[in-house]
């Protein structure tokens, strides 16, 4: 697999990273053990320290997992903010309750159970800020159901954008063909939207940052 930053720094920051919280730390090995893909932990304190800055009210996140980002959301979320949180699979469902509860972040996160893609149409809310991080396939889509629900000034946060390196590879696997040819389809829908200004960092895995114009 490329790497997207040379090993050496990430291995640098890694030597820096303050100490974790415990739970986060198992969640950490609970995924790595259990291919679960969560959000990589840079692009977790970029996330963190975003949601400080913006002090968002109300956050959407499409696709929870395990719980991982919802719990490291949540835990920067001003009083009276919140955090809904939509995820298709049981067992995740299931999971995710289980540590959200013993993050006692249960009155902050609302799990919504269900395709994010039916789920959406029928939000009656908007929101300050939406990280998406669901199905490559359902990208472009979930995007623009985003676009309709977040507020003007708002902002879009989006993993998986340089999609392990492959989306600046000349030469991609075959298993990963299709799904590099929907994320690069999807960055230059992202980078070419007129509704938002837009940038992709090479943080991560690649995070797409968008605010609402
Ligand atoms: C990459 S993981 C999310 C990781 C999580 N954000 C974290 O960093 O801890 C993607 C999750 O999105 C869920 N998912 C994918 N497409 C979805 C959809 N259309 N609606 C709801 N959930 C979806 C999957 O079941 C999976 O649990």
């Amino acid at each position: 697999m490329p790497n997207i930053i040379h090993a050496e720094q990430i291995e640098y920051l890694r030597n820096l990273r303050l100490p974790e919280d415990p739970l986060i730390l198992e969640m950490e090995d609970f995924a790595a053990a259990n291919k679960v893909p969560i959000l990589d932990w840079k692009s977790s304190e970029f996330l963190e320290q975003m949601i400080s800055t913006k002090k968002p009210k109300d956050v959407l996140e499409i696709g929870a997992a395990i719980g991982y980002s919802s719990i490291r959301i949540a835990r920067r979320l001003r009083k009276n903010a919140s955090l809904d949180t939509i995820e298709k699979s049981k067992p995740n469902i299931k999971l995710a309750k289980g540590f959200i509860k013993r993050a006692k972040l249960g009155s902050v996160i609302n799990i919504i159970e269900g395709d994010a893609l039916k789920v959406m149409p029928r939000l009656d809310k908007v929101y300050d800020f939406i990280f998406l991080d669901a199905d490559k396939q359902d990208y472009e889509k979930l995007f623009l159901l985003s676009l309709m629900i977040l507020k003007k000034g708002g902002v879009i946060f989006v993993d998986n954008l340089l999609w392990k390196g492959y989306a600046a590879a000349k030469s991609v696997p075959t298993e990963y063909q299709n799904s590099t040819r929907i994320i690069r389809g999807f960055n230059t829908t992202f980078l070419n939207s007129t509704a938002i200004t837009s940038a992709i960092m090479p943080i991560g895995d690649g995070i797409g940052i968008g605010i609402k114009i």
